[in-house]
């Protein structure tokens, strides 16, 4: 029952209504038995929103696009790690000091992890913008040798040099991306776009493990593509699952159950 003591958490984004985050979180805390509600928040203003949160206590805060980067400069403190991928994702309200930290990357290796153990394993990265930096520092700590395709020379250039990366090429590289172990898509490339493929077909192979960190629709056409090779696939759902368990743990002390997460996150992708 929501009352007065109630704890708050809510997710900020511009737009913002079709988060899957309320659904999951708010299952939750249901199965739970805790008195926590989370709600969705479009925010444009983002420095007047954070006054409102600290000003109305709210408890955690999920921060999507486009404000993972922007956030920095309106909170209190930000932990080494988000402050290395240069995004935050999640905050709590520690007695009225906010806290940033990034559960992403966490949630890129238990996705991985389920399929693949990525120690040592040549792994594509397509593109490098923010996801493509926060699954960077994730691979880096279970050392994975890291190769970046991007659009962009410059941009990965950036991420090779602060992540220490092996080397940088094209999207269209097909003897480098067809040697790669694992291939993992971090552009926006075939969300909402059954027909669009980040990379040629021709780049994916029958030994690759391919994740598609796109989850609308669930089975974009590069993972289409991955299981008409034979190779095995990874659906971007799983990190976001994995990256909102993580922010329930953080959010609320304990550890969720998973598994109503995971039905609830299917029912609506
Ligand atoms: P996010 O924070 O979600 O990672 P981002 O920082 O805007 O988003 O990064 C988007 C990434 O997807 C970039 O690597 C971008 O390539 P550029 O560096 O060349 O901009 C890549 N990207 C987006 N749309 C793309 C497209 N249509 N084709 C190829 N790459 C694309």
């Amino acid at each position: 029952m929501i009352d007065a003591k109630t704890k708050v958490c809510c997710i900020i984004g511009d737009p913002v209504e079709h988060s899957l985050s309320p659904a999951m979180h708010n299952a939750a805390f249901n199965a739970a038995g805790l008195n926590f509600i989370y709600i969705a928040f479009r925010v444009a203003n983002l420095r007047a929103a954070i006054e409102g949160v600290k000003s109305l206590g709210i408890a955690g805060i999920s921060v999507t696009v486009p404000h993972k980067v922007e956030i920095v400069n309106y909170i209190d403190e930000i932990d080494e790690i988000a402050q290395k991928i240069g995004a935050v994702n999640t905050i709590i309200n520690k007695k009225g000091k906010l806290l940033g930290m990034n559960t992403d990357w966490i949630g890129a290796l238990k996705a991985l992890s389920d399929t693949v153990d990525v120690k040592g394993k040549k792994v594509g990265l397509i593109g490098a913008g923010g996801a493509a930096r926060a699954i960077s520092y994730g691979l880096t700590q279970k050392r994975a040798q890291v190769y970046v395709f991007n659009r962009t020379i410059s941009h990965a250039n950036q991420l090779l040099s602060d992540f220490h990366l092996r080397e940088n090429s094209s999207l269209t590289d097909l003897k480098l991306l067809r040697s790669m172990d694992v291939i993992i898509n971090t552009t926006s490339v075939g969300m909402q776009n059954e027909y669009e493929l980040p990379i040629p077909p021709e780049a994916i192979t029958s030994q690759q493990v391919v994740f598609d960190i796109v989850y609308i629709p669930k089975e974009t056409k590069l993972l289409k593509q991955a299981k008409k090779v034979g190779a095995r696939v990874i659906y971007g759902y799983k990190m976001l699952l994995h990256q909102a368990v993580e922010q329930f743990k953080l959010f609320t002390g304990i550890d969720p159950d998973i598994d109503i997460m995971e039905k609830e996150l299917l029912l609506h992708t």
